[in-house]
């Protein structure tokens, strides 16, 4: 948290999206990108240092979390629970018609130190974040997800497998070692087109 501190991020999350950016590159030209599960930020900050980039002009970053969000500027946010209607309601409106490049989750619920039970919410919220992912994503897009594993992640990870062209789980070394917190990295949307 020190370094974190020392280096201008809020959090020391910043670091695992710094990691899992640099081993699979997935926010390279990405211009529509949603942050969901975003406070206390040091994600959208990673998000808002892109805006110096060429590309920085056409960027549209959501942030989302049903916690307040310190403003962060070029970081659009949201405060609501992201499953439930006026929030997507409200996501939809903002982004008029953009498809997006990216939907990164690192939602979690609050733990209660059952194991089984903190797996199959986390799992809840990545298969939130997923359904919002299939809907949006452009052909191509990236998503990237938190899990607390558990073994019921298999049918997620398998059903990925078939809509994009690479997926697999990442533990960045910023993610302690004693936590069961995993990355489900799906790179490449497939996306089925409309009949
Ligand atoms: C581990 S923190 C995210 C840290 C963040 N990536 C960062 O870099 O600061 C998990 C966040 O998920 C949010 N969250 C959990 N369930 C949510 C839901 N259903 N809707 C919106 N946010 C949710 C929590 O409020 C919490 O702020």
């Amino acid at each position: 948290m020190k370094k974190a501190r020392a280096e201008g991020y809020r959090c020391r999350a910043a670091y695992k999206l710094l990691a899992l950016e640099q081993r699979y590159g997935f926010l390279k030209g990405a211009r529509v990108i949603i942050d969901l599960g975003a406070a206390p930020g040091g994600w959208s900050q990673v998000l808002a240092q892109n805006r110096s980039s060429p590309l920085g002009e056409n960027l549209l970053l959501i942030a989302v979390d049903s916690r307040p969000l310190s403003p962060i500027e070029g970081i659009t946010f949201v405060q609501g629970m992201f499953e439930d209607e006026g929030t997507q309601r409200y996501l939809a409106s903002l982004l008029q018609g953009r498809a997006v490049d990216v939907v990164l989750s690192d939602m979690a619920p609050n733990t209660i130190g059952r194991r089984q039970i903190d797996h199959l919410q986390s799992l809840a919220l990545a298969e939130e974040a997923y359904a919002f992912a299939r809907q949006y994503l452009v052909s191509g897009g990236h998503f990237v997800t938190k899990i607390f594993q558990g073994g019921a992640e298999k049918s997620l990870f398998e059903d990925l497998r078939q809509n994009f062209q690479n997926v697999s789980f990442a533990k960045p070394q910023a993610s302690r070692t004693e936590s069961c917190e995993r990355y489900l990295v799906a790179m490449t949307f497939r996306k089925a087109l409309p009949l």
